[in-house]
């Protein structure tokens, strides 16, 4: 019996823009999903289709249990999170001899299928490999990983990352010559990003502007709109939407020792508050039974 865990992630930059071939920056967040696999040839039937999917990729029977820090459905990849954490899983157990890289792309697949061919490989990238990812159209880079003080914003409104990109979709094709250079601008941010990663107070301010640009392609939302606004008023350095939008979550750039004020404005908008910082390991192995 192994267990194994892997991180969340979170969308610093240039979400959307990176459906459009733009630089994004994604990082892998400490909340974790932890999975356990037992060899078993009569397994109990598992209940998600992620871990259905896993088992039947790798062509073994087991058993298993799965232990969350994570929220799902919050765009946080919890599913990602799951599924390469049990692939590691099992990977370990039955000695099948997998690269990272291969988990990574077989928990891509699974979450394809499962997703009707609406999953982004983003999400089971940063939580195999860890740390900060570069996302230009079909590349994926690590990078030099620095570490953010962050506190990560539930709303707790559920959104679809699906109608979010088709939203984001009938503008482009409604008005291309006013979204193009929106989506230049988001993939401009992220370049600068990668750069000020040093500098907290400039990465905030670009994530303000990255904000301003995601409300203008349509994704914004009040729920999140109050939680961004709440914690720049907390004295976060900027505070943006993090992935879909809609709806889902949002990151605020904090001072160190600002985390808890910001946390608790966010929590006071009946918002859950989440403090986090960046996971440079991505999938890890905790322990032999
Ligand atoms: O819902 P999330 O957090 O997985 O983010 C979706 C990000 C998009 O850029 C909108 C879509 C994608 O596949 O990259």
């Amino acid at each position: 019996m192994v267990t194994w865990s892997a991180p969340g992630k979170v969308f610093l930059f240039g979400e959307h823009a990176v459906v459009y071939g733009k630089p994004g920056l994604a990082m892998a967040i400490k909340p974790r999903v932890f999975v356990t696999v037992r060899k078993n040839r009569h397994p109990t039937p598992a209940k998600s289709p992620y871990i259905d999917g896993c088992f039947k990729a790798m062509d073994v029977t087991g058993s298993v249990y799965v232990n969350s820090q994570m929220p799902s459905s919050a765009g946080l990849g919890s599913s990602a999170a799951v599924t390469v954490a049990t692939l590691s899983a099992i990977n370990d157990e039955f000695d099948l001899g997998h690269t990272r890289e291969e988990i990574a792309v077989t928990a891509y697949q699974i979450e394809r299928s499962v997703q009707k061919g609406r999953a982004s490989p983003t999400d089971t990238y940063v939580s195999t490999i860890g740390g900060m990812v570069l996302i230009t159209g079909q590349s994926r880079r690590k990078i030099p990983p620095q570490n953010l003080n962050l506190v990560v914003g539930n709303t707790l409104v559920s959104h679809s990352t699906a109608k979010m990109v088709e939203l984001v979709a009938e503008g482009q094709r409604k008005f291309p010559d006013v979204m193009n250079p929106v989506m230049d601008a988001m993939g401009a941010l992220t370049l600068n990003a990668v750069r000020s990663l040093s500098n907290p107070r400039q990465l905030g301010q670009l994530m303000n502007i990255n904000e301003a640009l995601l409300e203008a392609l349509g994704v914004g939302h009040p729920a999140l709109s109050k939680l961004v606004t709440a914690s720049r008023t907390a004295g976060a350095f900027g505070a943006k939407l993090t992935g879909a939008g809609g709806g889902g979550c949002m990151i605020a750039l904090c001072p160190k020792h600002m985390k808890g004020r910001v946390a608790a404005a966010i929590e006071g908008c009946d918002a859950r508050a989440i403090i986090t910082s960046i996971d440079t390991v991505g999938a890890r192995k905790e322990n032999d039974a």
